[in-house]
């Protein structure tokens, strides 16, 4: 009998997680809902990844993420992208925050705004970002409905270092799953994210230590 996948990770969930010199400074970035924010959280706590999050950004006044940083005791800043002339004024302001609460990661969980060199040169090899697909296809928004309407069979989530150019960059995990012939835009989103709440502490641990790594080799 054919055996079906239900999903598969790769590179695989660490057996041991990496410990650190200290726990990686994480500043998170979203713009919805929170349910990254709140895996990579859980995971910190569980004592898997090795971080703590030093303070949550976020651009949409209401976001139900900040209901959620409050609940987690999580210091939060809205810095509402309507009150900036431009994205590089904006990346500023989020660089100055982040610098305040000493950040060393940045962690787009949800963040639906373009960056500009200002917040990547900032942080280089250090801003990460998850898209609900398998990169490089469907970048941008709406990548499930993409996904759907392309009839691709397989779809996924993907955990990059982030680049200028929307969701591009270095991948650093990716998670696929099936996509099953009644599948609507919900049902693939629910599948996928599922994935995403394993695949991002696990994602962010390895970039760490990738990025340790290759500094101890200069
Ligand atoms: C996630 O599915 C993430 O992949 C997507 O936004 C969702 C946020 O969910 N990001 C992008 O589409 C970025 N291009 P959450 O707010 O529940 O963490």
């Amino acid at each position: 009998m054919l055996e079906t996948v239900s999903s598969l990770i790769s590179p695989p969930l660490p057996a041991v997680w990496p410990r650190f010199a200290q726990p990686l400074r994480l500043g998170v970035m979203a713009s919805g809902n929170g349910s990254n924010l709140e895996a990579i959280a859980a995971s910190i706590q569980r004592g898997d990844l090795h971080g703590e999050i030093r303070v949550v950004v976020y651009n949409n006044p209401g976001a139900k993420v900040a209901d959620r940083a409050a609940r987690l005791g999580l210091p939060t800043v809205l810095l509402n992208h309507r009150q900036y002339a431009s994205r590089e004024a904006l990346d500023e302001a989020i660089v100055n925050t982040l610098d305040t609460y000493g950040v060393d990661w940045v962690v787009m969980a949800g963040w639906m705004r373009c960056v500009t060199t200002r917040l990547i040169e900032a942080f280089p090899g250090r801003v990460l970002n998850i898209h609900p697909s398998l990169l490089p296809s469907f970048p941008g928004i709406r990548a499930v409905d993409q996904a759907l309407a392309a009839g691709v069979k397989l779809a996924g989530c993907t955990v990059h270092q982030v680049e200028l150019a929307v969701d591009s960059g270095p991948v650093v995990m990716q998670a696929a799953v099936p996509v099953k012939s009644d599948d609507t835009v919900n049902t693939l989103q629910a599948r996928i994210q599922q994935q995403e709440h394993q695949l991002y502490p696990a994602a962010i641990a390895l970039a760490a230590q990738q990025k340790f790594s290759q500094a101890q080799r200069f």
